[in-house]
Parts: C-alpha cells; structure tokens; sequence
C-alpha cells in the first residue's frame, strides 16, 4: 500500500515537475552539501502546503538564506521594537529533490542551521521535526520518508514567527544556511566529535579526540583514524583504532595524541590545524568528518581577568545582535565578515553572542580572523520579560535542555569560544529559587563541554546575590554595573568578574545638537553624536573604564554595542513596562543608536573613542563636522579622541593650545541609577576646546613625546557636486554569494564630504552582478533596503552588489542624482 501510494506521489510529482519546477539532482557524495538552491516560498497559512501535491508553480522561486520580513514594508503595524517590519506570520518553503541511484541503502540528513521559528520540517508530506528556537542548528535523518531513490521527493518547511517574541530585530525565515548529507548506514555522528587539548606547552600539546560512531545496520569491525593537519594541509600526527560497532548510537571512540612544538592559535596569530576523523571498512573510507582545532591555553583569575596562552588579554569586547543591517538576518559569509574586520579596526578582540546561539559562519570566522567569542544561550528562561509574550519562556521547560546541548555541541570544538553564557538579564535573578535554574543550565553546558567556563549577563544588584544564582555560574558577569565592581568583588572573592553588557550609550552617525545637554528626545528622532547620551540604566564609557582602570581584577567589558542593529529604537518608541509591546510612538524611529557603527556600517565618533582605548597604532580624531552656517561666532565644544599623549587643536590654523590626555579632563553631566549623587564625571579619557565658530577648517595633531604622530582635519564643505562609489573589494568571486559593500559618499567640488547632504541617489548596475540592498545608517526611515534608490544620510549612503554564480566580468556600478556628478565604479567578478 505504502509502495503505491509513494508511486502516485512520484508520478504526480514528476509530470508536475515537468510542468513546472525541476527537482534538484543530489550529486552522489559522501560529503555534506548545500541544500540552499531554488526553494518554492510563500507567505501563506495553509497546512495543504506540506503534502507533496500541493500546487506552488505561482510562489517565487529563492536561494536561501532567506529573510522574509527584511524585504518590509516598514510599517507602524508591526512595531518599532522589532525594526517596524512584518516579522512574525507563517510562510512555507518547499523545494524538489531526487536523491541519486548510487545512493541505495544510504543514510540522508538534511541540517538546517537556523530557522526563524517555530519550524516544521515535512519530507513528502510526513512530520520530520519541530523546532521552536529560532536560532539554534538541527538535523534530520530522513531516510525513512523518502520515495525510492531516482524518484522526487518534495521538503516542505513550516516558518511561523510570532509577534512580541524577541526585543530586537529577529527575521524570518530560513535565514541560515540548509545542508543535505548521504551517509553509509555505519557513519560519523553529525557534532559528536570532541576535541581538547588538556596540556599544551612550549613542547608539546596533547589533543584527546572523541567522536561517535552510529550504526543503523551493518555493525560490526570498522577503523577510526584521527589525522590532525596544520594549516597547510601537512599531516602533524594521526592514530588509528579499530572498533567493534553495535548497532544504535551508542559506540564511542577516543584517542590521544600529541602535537610537537604546537603552534598557537592566539588573538594576533590564529593559527589553526584540523582534525580529520576518517571512518574505514576493510580499508575503504565510509566517511569523514573536519573539525577545527586550535592550540590556545584559557584561563580566567579571580584577582587578574583572562588569560590567554599564558599571558593577560584585556577583554575589548563587543554585544552584537544577528542581523547584518540592510541584508536583514540572512546569514551571508562576507557580511559577516566586514562587520568583524570593522570591529577588529575599532580594536576588538572578543564578540559576545546577544542574546542566542550564532551561525556557524560567525563562529568560523572568528576562529579564523583570532576574535574570543561569549557564546550566549538565551535572553529569556522561564519567566516571561516585560511584554515578550511569545518569548523563549514558552518553549523553555520542553526545549530548554536540547537548545542548549546544542549551542555547546556544535561550536565546541571552535578555539574562538573562550566561555558559554546561559543567559542575558534573565528574570529569575529576582527569584528566591533563581539558583536552581542556574545550576541546572550550568551543569548541561559541562555536561557537553567541561574545558569553559560558564557566565550569565546579570543586571539586578543585588538581587542576583539573593537568588543565589551567581553562585552557580563560573564567572560572575555584570550588566551595567561598573560602579558595583568593587563591591561585587569583595563578595565574590575567588569569582573572576566580568562586564557582560556596558555603556549603552546612544549616537547617531553625524549628528551634533546644541547646546550640549543630557539625554532628550530630539525633533529630528535621532540622537547626537557627543557620546553623552545613555539611558537612565546605561553610562557614558568614560564611567566604565574608570571603575576598569580601578578594579583590574575585571576581566574587561563587551559594550552595548558594536553595530547599531535593526529594532529597539531607544530612546525612541517606547519603553516594555506597562505600554503592551508599543514601541511607535516616535515613529519611523524604528532601529537602534547603541552602536559604534552604524546600521550601514559607517564609524559614528565612538568608534574612534573605542579606538582610543583599545588600539595602539597612533590615532586621533576630532568632531564634530565644521558645517555651520548658523553658528557663526557662537561657542561649539571640539572634542578629540587620541590614543597619544598630547593633542593640539588649530582653527583656520591658528592653535588653541595642547591638551593633554589623562589630566586635561571633560566635565560631562552623567545620572547614574545606582549613584544618585554623582552629577558629573570628570572625564580624563577624552580632549574638549571650546571654539568660536567661524567656516573654513579644524585641525587636531597628536603627539608623543613632543613628536607628530597623527593628525585629521575637518573641512567646511562647500556645495554638493559629486557623488564618489569607493568599493570595499574591487574583486569578488561569481559564487552568487560574495558581495561588494560601496560606500557613496556626497562631496563638494575639493572633495570634502557633505556633512548633512540628504541627496537622493539612483543606482544601476551592468555586468554580472545585483544590487540586493541599500541602506545609509538612518534609524529614523521607512525607505526601503530592498531597492536600487537611496537619500544619503548624513553625507553617505551604502550599496550592496552581489555576485551572480557562475558569471565572471566586470561590475560596473553608477548612480544618477539631481545636478551631481556621479562617480561610477568598477568591480571584477572572478572564477
Ligand atoms: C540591556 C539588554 C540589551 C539591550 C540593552 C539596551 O539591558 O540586555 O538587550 O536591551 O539593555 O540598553
């Protein structure tokens, strides 16, 4: 009956096909592949969509990743907190696929990396799996739903995001990458290899390797070999053993071995070798599996912060929320990465996951480019927060266990990750019984992972010391509590302390306000860029790396944030308590100004004040822009920032005198929630002259030791002339994945930038690539990010070119704008 029924499927289906869409052909490998092409999607709510009949010849065919909500529109309807855009709904994706002849008696998984949310996954029309958690990886073997091989199968995935399920921006949608896999019956369990390195010294390091066999049928003798390679591929040392499997997933393998004079991965130098574990019968190999390893030594001291291959390593650390700006919350590897390297300019060293599991790319990428990683779990557990109503607090007693197993199997054996948090401000810091809450999820990180240590963003001092719950946690971590530090370490003594969340200060990217005064709404819904500006639970970072300076037991801090992200408009919009999820009150303020950098991945002036503290190479800046004709003749503060010792201030070149850093301080006005009585701080961390302003230019010179060592000048702009398209990388490669980000840039006839041009821009593009999104670092628009047309924003607008797969040429992108002269600019596509 079964056999018929799958019959009538697969010729049902392959005379639709024929009509329609071709089914994939999965090429015959043992290796996993991308499962990501020509997927059917619909915004649709209908459960006939699971059955393989079903008619989906009108739905758009896509690539994945793909994030429904980004493409908008921005809507007051959906709220601001989540970025104004149509986030939650259900959708389907479902694509056609014919596993190959040689594929008989084999295995087939398909993985999804993360998809948002609630998802249910059918393969011909049966139930292969749920899965709430939006951002956690998962894997089905679906080998027993299948039609016979040759024949086509039809996957059909169920997303249903709901709304007031997230504080920030989530996306939707398959948004992470889709994997399939043919298997032997006896193969390598998919992220149950485990690799440590419990000695390392100068001489030698030792790496346990573990992995798991599962025999589904064919048990018996097999050979496991563990070859670890350096990183260029040469074999260091390898061992092999053989094994008796059973059936089921029970059989455990483990070995020992030893690399000489080991090469560390370190944050300057992240040298990576790979474990291979290769799987043989009677000497064929049946399956393999890579894992990255890195050869670094962590350790975390109460009294003397982190340590990383035996010496101290300030935290410089960044919260960064998922998305990726105008691409939305598509996981997209070179995105990815330009939002690391601009962090690593800003002097980061370490990332922090706000507030969930990240993609793999992320992870890799960091493993790659020598960024520490926090991984976090979860932003809620049991309790619901605020007006979350759909939160994680849903799904936590039934899944809570498994997502979290998960985050730790998957990114295990990434050197990158230097601790797991379980959660971030959790509501059970206020419970008496908030320790066991703890101490269940720690002890499932150490169950899946013994060599890190385990952390929880805590914000609720001292209500967390009542719960007991940093009692249960390794490394007590602290949501804007910089001047608790001190007492926070007295009562955790033998505890290392870190600052999980810090500063919060809010900034928009080239906007200055006068007279400089404490946090407002201001008309414009954007917030100027003095860095003054924090929320009544936040501080400038200047209070930060004063109670750093004096408490160097604090392992360093993760700030709030690096990039600005979409959602959370603060403190535009709203505020959780009592005001049911509504967030539009300063509409279209609709995305976030806690960033360094803004949504378009331009630095705001706190990218350099970062800077300033976590870089050495000399540097100096200066705000803010010297555009103002109304202005003549009155009063503005300029403001350095410098790494150096001394910094002279010249207008129209006439020197205001040096300052110098550490003893010149800034009088800033601060309200501290927990310190009612400080006013103002003292600031000795930034340089202040106050000028009477007359057009022409600002010039500061930085100085050690009486000597230049860098220097930037601000120029009054005259009239916009010209548009200037500076791309990041001038060569991509046709995969259809690379991208080039180009930063358009409004100028006068000198070349100076405009520094309120809001011209509007029209871009085209010839030769073998797209445009897939515009965006300009404005939190306050409803212009869409899905289009080829964007105003600048401040002087500055971002375009994102796409390659597509398989077409090699040139890239030529220009623009068309009202009496401006556009630039054009020109990108190679490469093989
Ligand atoms: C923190 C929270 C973050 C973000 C931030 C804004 O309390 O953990 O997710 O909301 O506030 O300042």
């Amino acid at each position: 009956m079964k056999k018929q029924i799958l019959k009538l499927v697969s010729i049902l289906g392959l005379v639709f096909t024929a009509l329609t869409i071709h089914a994939e052909n999965i090429t015959y490998s043992l290796e996993k592949q991308s499962f990501n092409a020509n997927w059917q999607f619909a915004i649709i709510d209908n459960d006939q969509a699971a059955k393989p009949s079903f008619n989906d010849a009108k739905w758009r065919t896509i690539s994945l990743p793909h994030d429904w909500a980004i493409e908008g529109p921005f809507s007051k309807k959906y709220s601001a907190r989540n970025g104004g855009l149509p986030v939650f709904g259900t959708a389907w994706y479902r694509k056609r696929f014919v596993v190959p002849k040689q594929a008989e008696g084999k295995r087939v998984t398909v993985t999804f990396d993360g998809v948002m949310a609630n998802s249910e996954v059918y393969v011909n029309g049966q139930l292969a799996g749920k899965r709430p958690f939006g951002y956690i990886g998962f894997a089905y073997d679906i080998t027993d739903l299948l039609v016979a091989v040759g024949s086509e199968n039809v996957i059909a995935v169920k997303t249903a995001p709901e709304n007031y399920a997230s504080r920030w921006y989530p996306g939707s949608g398959i948004y992470r990458n889709t994997w399939i896999e043919l298997d032997n019956q006896t193969h390598i369990a998919q992220w149950e290899t485990q690799i440590s390195t419990p000695n390392i010294s100068t001489s030698s390091a030792k790496v346990i390797a573990k992995t798991q066999i599962n025999s589904f049928a064919n048990a018996g003798k097999y050979d496991v070999s563990f070859d670890i390679l350096d990183a260029d591929e040469r074999l260091v040392t390898a061992v092999e053993q053989t094994i008796t499997t059973q059936i089921g997933n029970k059989n455990s393998v483990e070995a020992k071995l030893t690399i000489d004079q080991p090469i560390r991965w370190d944050v300057d130098n992240p040298y990576r070798y790979k474990v291979i574990t290769t799987l043989r019968k009677d000497g064929n190999v049946i399956d393999t599996d890579i894992q990255p390893l890195g050869v670094r030594s962590i350790e975390y001291k109460a009294d003397d912060g982190f340590w990383l291959n035996g010496r101290r390593v300030q935290i410089q650390g960044v919260c960064l929320h998922h998305d990726n700006g105008p691409l939305g919350a598509v996981v997209n590897e070179r995105a990815i990465e330009r939002k690391l390297e601009i962090m690593q300019a800003m002097g980061v060293n370490s990332v922090r996951t706000a507030h969930n599991p990240p993609s793999p790319e992320l992870v890799e990428l960091a493993d790659k480019m020598g960024i520490l990683l926090q991984i976090e779990a979860f932003d809620t557990w049991k309790k619901p927060k605020h007006t979350v109503v759909n939160g994680y607090h849903k799904y936590y007693d039934e899944w809570s266990e498994q997502d979290l197993t998960d985050t730790v199997r998957i990114h295990r054996n990434n050197p990158s990750v230097i601790m797991w948090s379980i959660g971030n401000e959790i509501y059970e810091q206020k419970k008496n019984d908030g320790w066991k809450y703890a101490k269940r999820l720690t002890s499932i990180v150490k169950a899946a992972d013994p060599t890190r240590l385990v952390t929880a963003g805590l914000s609720d001092y001292p209500a967390f010391v009542k719960s007991k719950i940093a009692d249960e946690i390794d490394i007590v971590g602290l949501n804007y509590k910089a001047t608790e530090y001190g007492d926070i370490i007295k009562r955790y003594k033998g505890k290392p302390i870190l600052g999980t969340e810090t500063s919060s200060v809010v900034s928009t990217r080239g906007e200055y306000h006068f007279p400089v005064k404490p946090l407002e709404k201001h008309p414009s819904k954007y917030v100027s860029s003095y860095d003054n500006y924090a929320p009544y639970w936040a501080y400038i970072p200047d209070v930060e790396w004063y109670n750093l300076d004096k408490n160097p037991a604090v392992m360093g801090e993760y700030i709030w944030t690096g990039f600005d992200y979409l959602g959370e408009p603060t403190p535009y919009g709203g505020r959780d308590h009592g005001n049911k999820f509504y967030w539009n009150q300063d509409w279209p303020a609709r995305s976030s100004s806690f960033g360094a950098v803004d949504l378009a991945g331009f630095p705001k002036d706190r990218f350099f004040m970062y800077q300033s503290r976590w870089t050495k190479k000399p540097m100096v800046h200066v705000l803010p822009h010297w555009n103002w004709p109304n202005k003549v003749g009155e009063s503005i503060p300029v403001v350095a920032y410098s790494n150096a010792e001394e910094v002279e201030l010249f207008v129209n070149g006439v020197s205001q005198g040096k300052k110098v850093m550490g003893v010149d301080t800034v009088r800033i006005p601060v309200a501290l929630r927990y310190k009612k009585n400080i006013k103002h701080f003292d600031s000795p961390y930034r340089l202040q002259w106050l000028v009477n302003y007359q057009p022409g230019d600002i010039k500061v010179v930085a100085y050690n030791q009486g000597k230049v060592v860098a220097e930037k000048q601000v120029f009054t702009a005259g009239m916009a002339t010209q548009v200037k398209l500076t791309a990041d990388r001038h060569a991509i490669t046709a995969d259809g994945k690379d991208l080039s980000f180009i930063t358009v840039d409004v100028l006068d006839a000198k070349g100076n930038l405009v520094p309120n041009a809001d011209n509007l821009i029209h871009f085209s593009i010839e030769g073998p690539g797209k445009i897939i999104a515009v965006g300009n670092g404005d939190s306050a628009t409803t212009e869409p990010f899905v289009a080829d047309y964007r105003r600048a924003f401040n002087g500055k607008a971002l375009v994102v070119v796409q390659s597509k797969k398989g077409k090699v040429g040139q890239i030529t992108v220009t623009g068309y704008s009202k009496q401006l002269n556009v630039l054009p600019v020109q990108i190679e596509s490469k093989q």
